[in-house]
């Protein structure tokens, strides 16, 4: 086991995540073929678009696209069983069970609830009689309170030898049509937090920065979001920027990270993972992060001599912020083609990038399940990584963001290659259009079918009664 300094001291419990199992639902709408990227898909067709932008303009080539059967309740359920049956773990040493989305299925029964009946299907009624659980809701974000939830309850010494499951699940939707319409998605991950953990570690550094903001949100009445999609775009950087910053603020007083001169905070991080409503978004977050912690190092002159100073902000009126914010996006883009910030781009983010490009945003699932990816491919290709500090950033609409790192464990490789993320992805189905629209809007399917797959041993939505009740099953 690693020993883990935090603040000049050693923490007496290491409390992390053992193990990660992802739930991807198993159909995909293409958005633009990878292989052909200038061929015209059925729905870049239908949307008057180029595959191009997709592609290269937001990074996503396909989104994922739940079935007839499948709700958040579902996909939640189906990673949950499959973490807790690869690990062996008994449904008495599980504590707590806690569910983050902001897809859940009711006004009050929360995913957890629904959850719960579904793995009693599976481990005999009662088993789980002595497991606590709740619903999580603050955009894509609640999945890092959720986690520091479960952290604080182990470091408090509560957990008595206990597991807890954490689980974050969403279906990403909004209205056929809409510019938010390519960035959707969906999926779930759950993940195994306990006492000396094989996979990583926390520290007990999180940073946080919240601010009541517009950029987006989901009425009552809808099944889609609203969305100002540019200014939600600013709100994430300012956010993410924010909790950076606490975070690092923390690392420097309590000691967890010392730099030399010349050195950056960020230097003394490896793999990172951040909130991905689509792949270019953390791309950008990545630089603008970059650019805020190179800023007066040696390096950062050499930046200037390649692409010159920085757009400094001047002046009011429509006309000069235009101008100041095209300077900016033009400022930026020749940021993110020095080499220098492409090697630490590919060296630290780009591979956990993957998941976002292949199956699209699922709000709060999107930063672990991207962080899956990243540790998978990284373990596949060999990387020595053990000891390693990372980092994870994740953002909510409406809004709040939070930092947090962790350090890879001395098994995080064996833990890792058994996750099969990427098999999963690869197993999935694409579907027409005409069948994403119609699971887009709830409509019958054409032809009068029931569902596009079979369902394959996994849990299935049964029905919803004019009352409310949901009936949901193991399908072998
Ligand atoms: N080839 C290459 N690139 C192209 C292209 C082509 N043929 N055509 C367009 N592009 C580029 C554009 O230049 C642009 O790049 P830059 O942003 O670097 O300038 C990019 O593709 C996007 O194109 P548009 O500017 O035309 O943008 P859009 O009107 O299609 O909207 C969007 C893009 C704002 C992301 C929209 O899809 C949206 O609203 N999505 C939902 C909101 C969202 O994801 N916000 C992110 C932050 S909020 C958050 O993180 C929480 C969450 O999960 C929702």
């Amino acid at each position: 086991m690693l020993r883990q300094k935090h603040g000049g001291l050693y923490l007496k419990t290491l409390v992390g995540i053992d193990d990660i199992a992802v739930y991807v639902p198993r159909l995909y709408l293409e958005l633009a073929n990878e292989e052909h990227p200038e061929k015209p898909t059925e729905f870049s067709q239908a949307r008057q678009s180029e595959p191009a932008k997709y592609l290269h303009g937001i990074g996503i080539a396909k989104m994922s696209i739940p079935d007839t059967y499948q709700d958040s309740s579902v996909l939640a359920a189906n990673a949950i069983f499959e973490l807790i049956e690869r690990n062996y773990v008994s449904p008495s040493n599980v504590a707590r069970i806690d569910i983050a989305t902001e897809t859940g299925v009711d006004e009050s029964k929360p995913v957890a609830a629904y959850v719960h009946g579904m793995l009693e299907q599976k481990f005999g009624k009662g088993a789980f009689k002595k497991t606590s659980g709740v619903e999580y809701k603050f955009a894509c974000v609640s999945t890092a309170d959720a986690l520091e939830s479960s952290l604080d309850w182990a470091w408090a010494g509560r957990s008595n030898g206990k597991v807890s499951v954490v689980c974050a699940v969403d279906i990403a939707k909004y209205p056929l049509n809409s510019p938010g319409e390519p960035t959707q998605g969906a999926g779930a991950v759950a993940f195994l937090v306990k006492e000396n953990p094989r996979l990583l570690a926390f520290d007990s550094v999180i940073g946080t920065y919240m601010e009541d903001e517009d950029d987006f949100w989901r009425p009552l009445f809808s099944t889609t979001a609203v969305v100002h999609g540019k200014h939600s775009e600013k709100c994430y950087l300012k956010a993410m920027e924010g909790a950076v910053d606490n975070w690092a603020e923390q690392a420097t007083t309590s000691g967890l990270i010392k730099t030399r001169p010349g050195e950056s905070l960020i230097d003394h991080l490896g793999p990172m993972s951040f909130h991905v409503p689509y792949p270019k978004m953390a791309e950008k977050g990545f630089a603008y992060l970059l650019r805020h912690f190179w800023r007066g190092l040696p390096r950062w002159n050499e930046i200037v001599k390649q692409i010159g100073t920085e757009p400094k902000a001047a002046g009011a009126g429509i006309k000069k912020i235009d101008e100041i914010e095209k300077a900016e996006s033009d400022y930026m883009k020749r940021f993110m083609e020095t080499s220098k910030f492409q090697s630490e781009y590919k060296d630290k983010i780009a591979d956990g990038l993957t998941h976002a490009r292949e199956s699209g945003n699922a709000y709060s699932a999107s930063e672990k399940m991207c962080l899956s990816m990243l540790l998978e491919t990284k373990a596949k290709k060999g990387a020595d990584l053990a000891g390693k500090r990372g980092g994870s950033g994740n953002y909510g609409s409406g809004s709040k963001a939070k930092a947090s790192s962790w350090v890879l464990q001395e098994e995080w490789n064996t833990v890792a290659k058994t996750f099969g993320h990427a098999e999963k992805l690869k197993r999935r189905r694409q579907i027409t259009l005409a069948d994403y629209e119609a699971l887009h809007e709830g409509r019958s399917l054409p032809d009068g079918r029931k569902f596009v797959a079979e369902p394959e041993n996994e849990f299935v939505l049964i029905d919803v009664t004019p009352q409310g009740y949901r009936h949901y099953k193991f399908a072998d």
